[in-house]
């Protein structure tokens, strides 16, 4: 039965279980197969067409492992290559866009910024998404340098973290804003860093509850849901070391497998 196959989720890295964490969460009774490219992050340096091939990669491993649905947990991979992944497979492909759209309607200084990756920031999706919603607002777009690479090495607290996102946020608080978007998936990961340095006043923004809602949406409009209650298979798969998602999962230890894997 089509409903048997599992959530497939892939990300340039550990970052999209940010995103695994609301589907699993939303869905609690769905098999899921969770992808970590770690061994080709960060893909926000990356050309389009890298990012493009290295996501038909990822997507023809889930396809392959039986998956119903494809869910891009990585904002850099859906900015550049989600028109070609839906061009091509012939199953459900969910993305993840920055939530400018609530920033923007909810701003009173009307001024928001936004956090994420180079290959994110001039993708030509996320341009044609900031025009349409941010009309009369000002857009502070900074690029997270560095930030992944050390979120890959679970190194969230250290120093150099600190001085990198010093530095990141330093342009939005002089440009007023109120609310900061959160654009690539690993990045909430370091809210708890963020909301050190940053003014009280300012609210952080991701977009994975919405990406869950829409995987649930998705799979029942297609009549892809699984019904009944029942312990899911929740698998985790890298390219690089497991040691980074086992701490970014340790409170699901108990109920996941972690491997490492050639793909
Ligand atoms: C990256 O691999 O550079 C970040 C992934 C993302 O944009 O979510």
């Amino acid at each position: 039965m089509k409903q048997n196959g599992a959530i497939g989720i892939f990300d340039s890295g550990v970052g999209g279980t940010s995103i695994w964490k609301e589907i699993h969460g939303l869905l609690p009774f769905e098999d899921t197969i969770y992808l970590a490219d770690s061994k080709y992050a960060p893909y926000g340096n990356r050309s389009k067409e890298e990012i493009t091939a290295l996501s038909i990669k990822n997507t023809e491993f889930l396809i392959a492992q039986g998956c119903k649905i494809i869910v891009v947990a990585c904002n850099t991979a859906t900015t550049n290559a989600i028109k070609v992944l839906r061009a091509n497979y012939n199953i459900p492909i969910i993305g993840i866009e920055p939530a400018i759209k609530p920033a923007a309607l909810h701003s009173k200084t009307k001024s928001i910024g936004i956090l994420a990756t180079k290959g994110t920031l001039s993708s030509e999706l996320f341009h044609k998404t900031s025009e349409a919603f941010t009309n009369g607002i000002q857009l502070t777009e900074v690029v997270g340098e560095g930030l992944v690479s050390l979120i890959e090495k679970g190194a969230l607290d250290s120093l150099e973290m600190m001085e990198l996102l010093e530095k990141h946020i330093r342009p939005m608080i002089e440009a007023n804003i109120d609310y900061l978007v959160l654009g690539c998936s690993h990045y909430p990961y370091i809210i708890p860093q963020l909301q050190k340095i940053l003014p009280k006043h300012i609210t952080i923004i991701d977009s994975g509850e919405a990406v869950a809602k829409q995987t649930k949406a998705i799979l029942a409009e297609n009549d892809l849901l699984r019904n009944e209650e029942r312990m899911p298979t929740l698998r985790f798969y890298t390219n690089s070391e497991v040691d980074t998602l086992q701490f970014l999962l340790k409170e699901f230890a108990v109920k996941i497998s972690i491997e490492k894997k050639g793909f």
